[in-house]
């Protein structure tokens, strides 16, 4: 799909200049592109701006102009990265993958009619060192895993129960190579895993716990630990979402989804770290015998949780997750993803996602990962005044905040079942999905959001 060096059959020719004025462009302007076609070829220049060009803006410009090339219907795309490599250095050559793999991908659809198109990117103007052809093969093992995501959340909650879930990505992890093991029901009562059951047995199809072992670097006792939301729908259980809120709520499983995805191109990669992700898979529903506000439930760690509300269910399932990933699997740190609060959505849109931790250090290597990817994070405070917001009278915690602060009271719920494990919580409900692409290299709906930063946690330790 992507290879190095130049092809005489390439049929578009892309190239990026930096000094737009030279070009006729306005000052700044970036985004323009100009093409020419000459008998059966065509040339495309795209314009990066005059000055302080950002290297947030590549996978932009890169997937703007792969759409433009794939809407004149050129298939094999010839990509002049040198402009772009003595700017910013070989290292962005994950920031172009990442656009070019991106952009010249569709919205894979359900119709019954499909249409497929086989593209190829021939890239010129780097070095053809073992170095450069090694980071561009890894890079788009990257993109394949961030299209993989979106194809997660994309399916529709009656293709992708817990259980059709547990297998598809059992099926994936052989395929890599990578350890797997699924915990049913039954297994989860042994454990006392009641509270992801509480949320997990008010459906009929069965929840399903996946764990995925990637183990690269024998070096090593440290291991992280990937937790991912899996509801693969949330109806909101008793406290019924509105209508308009419920759709786009198969997605609820996007932080199952990225750090699938994320473990996965790591071992393809074999990058040399230890992960183990756990998935809680389950759906949120409405049965005879669902849970209901007021119910308290033990949790695996013991700890009593007063229910408030139904629909604050991701909480519960990622508690007893991340209690089996530290008393089953010894992970040494944790890291939970999650489509967690509407209240994230509010403040941050859908470009900019909530983390709240208690580790310097740890969220240092997100934010030192986020440089390379320019993905958008933002660290929220944890604060007694917020703890006390989650106080019941009853149990020793409640699932719901009687003070709102959504987002930080949902993540310092969480935070209290990791046993004081460098932990960070990052809150993806608004990044995960789009329901009309903010970027160039997004498609409608499900966005991958995250498995580019969480891969390189693992890489710029
Ligand atoms: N899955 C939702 C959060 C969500 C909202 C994801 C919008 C994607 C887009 C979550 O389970 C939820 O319903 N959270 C509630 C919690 C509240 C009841 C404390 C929310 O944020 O409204
Ligand atoms: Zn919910
Ligand atoms: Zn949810």
């Amino acid at each position: 799909m992507i290879y190095i060096g130049h092809n005489q059959a390439a049929n578009a020719f892309v190239s990026f200049i930096t000094k737009n004025e030279e070009a006729g462009w306005k000052k700044g302007e970036y985004l323009s592109s100009r093409y020419m076609i000459m008998e059966d070829k065509v040339e495309l220049v795209v314009g990066l701006g005059e000055e302080a060009i950002e290297r947030k803006k590549v996978a932009n410009v890169c997937a703007k102009a792969m759409k433009e090339v794939k809407a004149l219907e050129y298939t094999k795309i010839s990509v002049d990265v040198s402009n772009l490599i003595s700017y910013f250095g070989d290292a962005i050559l994950y920031n172009i993958v990442e656009g070019l793999r991106l952009g010249i991908s569709d919205l894979q659809h359900y119709k019954s009619e499909q249409k497929e198109t086989e593209y190829s990117i021939y890239l010129t103007g780097l070095k053809e060192t073992e170095e450069v052809k090694e980071m561009v093969k890894k890079a788009e093992v990257i993109a394949e895993s961030v299209l993989l995501a979106r194809k997660l959340v994309n399916a529709p909650a009656n293709m992708l129960t817990p259980v059709i879930l547990a297998e598809q990505l059992s099926e994936m992890a052989k395929e890599c190579g990578i350890e797997v093991e699924v915990l049913d029901e039954v297994a989860m009562k042994e454990l006392n895993m009641n509270a992801l059951l509480s949320v997990g047995m008010s459906s009929g199809n069965m929840p399903r716990l996946i764990v995925l072992r990637y183990m690269g670097d024998k070096d090593s006792k440290e291991i992280t630990g990937y937790i991912g939301k899996g509801v693969t729908m949330d109806t909101g259980g008793y406290c019924l979402k509105p209508a308009k809120s419920m759709i786009g709520m198969k997605g609820d499983m996007a932080g199952a989804a990225t750090v699938a995805a994320t473990i996965f191109a790591l071992a393809k990669n074999k990058e040399k770290t230890n992960v183990i992700a756990v998935i809680p898979a389950c759906e949120n529903r409405i049965s005879r015998d669902s849970f209901v506000p007021g119910d308290i439930i033990t949790s695996m760690a013991g700890k009593t949780i007063e229910i408030g509300n139904t629909d604050a269910e991701g909480r519960l399932l990622l508690i007893d997750a991340i209690t089996y990933a530290i008393e089953k699997e010894g992970v040494t740190k944790v890291l939970d993803i999650a489509t967690l609060t509407g209240a994230v959505v509010a403040s941050f849109g859908s470009v900019m996602a909530g983390v709240v931790s208690n580790n310097d250090e740890f969220y240092g290597q997100l934010e030192r990962a986020a440089k390379v990817t320019c993905e958008n994070y933002w660290r929220l405070p944890i604060l007694d005044e917020y703890k006390k917001m989650l106080n019941s009278k009853l149990a020793d915690i409640s699932n719901m905040s009687n003070g709102g602060c959504g987002t930080i009271t949902a993540g310092i719920f969480i935070g209290e079942f990791a046993n004081n494990l460098p932990w960070i919580h990052v809150d993806i409900a608004g990044t995960a999905w789009v329901d009309s692409p903010c970027y160039e290299f997004q498609t409608n709906y499900g966005t991958g959001a995250s498995v580019t930063t969480l891969y390189h946690m693992q890489t710029v330790k």
